[in-house]
């Protein structure tokens, strides 16, 4: 049997044959046969809008590699600056490239002043730290114009470093400013998980060292976050990465689409979906009520790819022991355990394939290392920069064309004005 699939065009007969390569086949062929005739594929369900390298993913198996490297093993031995230098440059630092790589980054920490006084601190004083990060990227590319030489080398691995290491900062301002208290400026004796965390939660003591088991839990779930291919996030970089806007606009662009409660911003929900629950004693009611539609969709739950459990999940919700073993058991997390028992046993989810995503135990974890519930969304976009940025060149190294999908269009036929006196 040929690994190829026949189109025939039966309004003349004419037909050619595709090969299937890397589970795809390509469109040039379809365009060439069937001119004008659009592949209708709501949400890009069936369509792969690019070819990359960065990160491999089987959802019916739960597997997630980054670069080849197996997800358990990354979370297990690396650090999150080690895997933001692998997806960005397909191979793991030798010794000097990783000291060197981490020198950069921690020397790019600072923000502009302005950035904090003109900028950040023009927000309203409850304004959202999401909302207030996704803006604040983008205002980067207003005090770096040099960004739009986006094909000079140098100039775009300088945005490159000096996004990965602004974030926590910009993240920590934008807490810091939500909440009424001052800017902390990064230490560079930290690693960038202490430092970001050093940013959140130094008050007035000189040196604010956090505990290394709950930095090192902060740097897992980074790793745990930092790509997973063409997700609603990445697209929306890839998307205004191909009209060629600079990286800042571009990432600001990916968060943006991160901070929606489809995507990133479930954590969230999830924390208050428990909230709302209550007691282990209201789950089974609360089960039903999913069910039924009454009760809106059980949060962390169901995946667009996954329809196995997410690999990062499981790696989590390990996780969320330890932390828990340090910081004390979130009242929480019973209910979470209770509503994951029924939900994995029952044919509703089962038959639909709804299991726990990384979202479902990731809110429990940030709550018990103290994030308020605002922060969780930022929490993800600080390591998702690193993906975000290795699609975005990438994406620039292939050349892409401006991403511009067709429609088919079904509104009324042409017709004539009326002047408004006559309607
Ligand atoms: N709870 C209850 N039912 C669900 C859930 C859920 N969380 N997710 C999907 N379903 C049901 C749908 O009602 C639908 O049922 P039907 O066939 O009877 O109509 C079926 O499962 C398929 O659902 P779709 O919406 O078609 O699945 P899709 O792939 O479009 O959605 C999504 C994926 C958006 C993640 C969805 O599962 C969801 O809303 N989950 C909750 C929010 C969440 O946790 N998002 C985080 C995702 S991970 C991330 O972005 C980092």
């Amino acid at each position: 049997m040929p690994d190829s699939i026949t189109i025939t065009d039966n309004r003349t007969g004419e037909s050619v044959e595709l090969p299937i390569v890397d589970g795809g086949v390509e469109a040039t062929e379809w365009r060439k046969l069937l001119p004008n005739i659009w592949f209708y594929d709501e949400a890009l369900m069936t369509t792969a809008m690019t070819q990359s390298a960065i990160t491999y993913l089987d959802g019916d198996a739960g597997i997630l590699r980054y670069r080849g490297y197996p997800i358990e093993q990354l979370a297990e031995q690396s650090t999150y600056l080690e895997v933001a230098y692998l997806l960005l440059h397909g191979e793991l630092p030798t010794e000097a490239q990783y000291e060197a790589w981490t020198h950069d980054i921690t020397y790019h920490t600072y923000i502009h002043e302005n950035v904090r006084k003109r900028f950040l601190e023009g927000f309203h004083y409850d304004a959202h730290p999401m909302g207030m990060l996704v803006s604040a990227m983008a205002a980067l590319s207003t005090f770096y114009p040099e960004a739009k030489e986006i094909f000079d080398q140098d100039i775009r691995q300088k945005q490159i470093v000096r996004l990965i290491a602004k974030m926590p900062t910009l993240a920590a301002a934008c807490h810091r400013f939500s909440v009424g208290m001052p800017f902390v400026y990064p230490d560079n004796t930290l690693s960038f998980a202490e430092n970001f965390l050093s940013m959140m939660n130094k008050v007035a003591e000189p040196h604010y060292q956090a505990d290394p088991r709950l930095s090192r839990a902060l740097d897992l779930l980074f790793i745990l976050h930092a790509d997973h291919e063409q997700n609603c996030g990445t697209t929306a970089m890839r998307t205004v990465g191909s009209a060629h806007a600079d990286p800042y606009i571009a990432a600001s662009a990916a968060a943006a689409a991160l901070y929606g409660p489809r995507h990133g911003g479930a954590n969230e929900q999830v924390i208050h979906m428990l909230n709302e629950i209550g007691s282990i004693d209201n789950v089974e009611a609360f089960v039903k009520s999913v069910k039924d539609g009454s009760g809106g969709r059980l949060q962390g739950f169901g995946h667009r790819v996954y329809k196995n459990y997410d690999p990062r999940a499981k790696i989590i919700k390990q996780t969320a022991d330890d932390v828990f073993a340090i910081t004390g058991k979130s009242p929480l997390l019973d209910i979470a355990l209770k509503l994951e028992d029924i939900a994995l046993s029952d044919e509703y989810f089962t038959s639909r394939k709804l299991y726990p995503n990384v979202d479902f135990y990731s809110g429990l974890i940030y709550q018990a290392l103290g994030f308020p519930i605002e922060m969780f969304t930022v929490l993800f976009a600080i390591p998702r920069t690193a993906g975000w940025l290795a699609h975005w060149e990438e994406q620039l190294e292939q050349d892409a064309k401006i991403a511009r999908p067709r429609q088919l269009y079904v509104g009324v036929p042409e017709r004539s004005y009326t002047p408004i006196a006559t309607r």
